[in-house]
C-alpha cells in the first residue's frame, strides 16, 4: 500500500469521516503555440520560455512530458469541473485553488505549473497564476518576473488594484501574478484580511478565471493556513517516498474538516532539495512546527 493510501486509511479511521481522494502520480503539459493577446495588459506580455523552464525543471524532461501531460489532463479534470460547475454544482470558492504541501520540496511549484499550463487548454476557462510563496518566489523566477510589482505591492497599499499588476502569458488564457517586492513584513501581509479581500476580488473580477495559488510549506510557515481558509479547494502535493506520513496527517489536520482537499502523490526529484530546510527550519520554530 503506498504512503498516501495508508495515510487515508488511518486518517479516516481516526476522524470517522470521509478521506480526501488520493489522485494520480504528477506531471504536466502539451505544448499550445504561443499568441500574443489580443490587447496587452499592464504594458507586457511573459513569453513563457519551455527550453529554459525544462532545464530549470519546471517543466517534464521531453521524455516525460507525453506521460507527465496525460496525468496532469486527469489531475485537473475534477478540479474545474468544481471550480466551473460542470456536470456537477460548483464548489464555494471552487474557482481558487491552493497548491498546498506539508514540507518544502514536494512539489507545488513544478504542479502549479504543470496545473496552469494543462488548465489554459481548457475552453472558457482563463488561469491565473499567483505566486504567493513570497519568500521563495519560484513562480516569479520561473516566468521571469521577479522583478515586477506584484501581490505583495498590493497587500502593502489599499490604493493599488490587483488587476493592475496581473500579467498575460504567450499562452492563450494563462497570466500571472508575481509575488511582488519583498519585505519584512510579507508573511503578516499575506494572513491578513487584505489578502482575502484580494483573493476574493480576484475571483469575483472575472467569472471565468480560476486562480490557482502557488504557497509556502503548510507546517513550517503560518501565512499558508490563513491562505487556504480562501481557497474553496486545496490540492495537496505529497513527494512520493519522501513527505513523512505524520506530516501528511499533521498537515491534513492544520486544513481541518470541511475542506475540498485533494491529493497528488508527487514524483519528486530529490536531489535537488538541499538546503530548503534550513530556509524555512528557521520560520519553524517561530511556528512550532515541523
Ligand atoms: N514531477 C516532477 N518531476 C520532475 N521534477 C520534479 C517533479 N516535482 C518536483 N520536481 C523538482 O523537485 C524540486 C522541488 O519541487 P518544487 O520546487 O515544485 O517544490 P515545492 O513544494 O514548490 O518546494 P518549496 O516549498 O521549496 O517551494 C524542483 O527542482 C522541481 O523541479
Ligand atoms: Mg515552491
Amino acid at each position: 500500500m503506498s504512503l498516501v493510501e495508508q495515510a487515508l486509511k488511518k486518517l479516516q479511521a481516526s476522524r470517522g469521516g470521509v478521506a480526501p481522494q488520493p489522485e494520480t502520480r504528477t506531471t504536466a503539459v502539451r505544448a499550445p503555440e504561443p499568441a500574443r493577446p489580443a490587447v496587452v495588459r499592464n504594458g507586457r506580455v511573459v513569453p513563457v520560455d519551455r527550453p529554459a523552464m525544462r532545464a530549470s525543471h519546471m517543466l517534464p524532461s521531453t521524455s516525460e512530458e507525453r506521460r507527465i501531460v496525460q496525468e496532469f489532463r486527469q489531475i485537473k479534470r475534477p478540479l474545474v469541473d468544481n471550480a466551473m460547475g460542470r456536470g456537477r454544482p460548483a464548489l464555494p470558492n471552487g474557482h481558487i485553488i491552493m497548491l498546498a504541501s506539508a514540507l518544502p520540496g514536494d512539489g507545488k511549484t513544478f504542479t502549479s505549473v504543470n496545473l496552469a499550463l494543462s488548465m489554459a487548454l481548457e475552453k472558457d476557462v482563463r488561469i491565473l497564476l499567483v505566486d504567493a510563496d513570497v519568500a521563495k518566489p519560484h513562480i516569479s523566477r520561473t516566468f521571469g518576473v521577479q522583478d515586477e510589482p506584484g501581490l505583495l505591492d498590493v497587500l502593502r497599499s489599499e490604493q493599488m488594484d490587483v488587476e493592475s499588476v496581473i500579467l498575460d502569458t504567450d499562452v492563450p488564457n494563462l497570466s500571472i501574478l508575481p509575488a511582488g517586492r519583498h519585505s519584512e513584513t510579507a508573511t503578516e501581509l499575506l494572513a491578513s484580511g487584505r489578502m482575502a479581500d484580494v483573493t476574493a476580488r480576484l475571483a469575483a473580477a472575472d467569472p471565468q478565471r480560476i486562480v490557482l495559488v502557488d504557497s509556502p510549506p503548510l507546517l513550517l510557515t503560518t501565512e499558508s493556513r490563513a491562505l487556504a481558509a480562501s481557497a474553496g479547494q486545496i490540492v495537496l502535493v505529497i513527494g512520493a517516498g519522501k513527505t513523512p506520513q505524520k506530516a501528511v496527517f499533521d498537515a491534513l489536520d492544520l486544513l481541518g474538516d470541511g475542506k475540498n482537499i485533494s491529493l497528488v502523490l508527487n514524483q519528486c526529484d530529490e536531489g535537488s532539495q538541499q538546503g530548503y530546510y534550513n530556509y524555512y527550519g528557521h520560520q519553524a520554530e517561530g511556528a512550532k512546527a515541523g
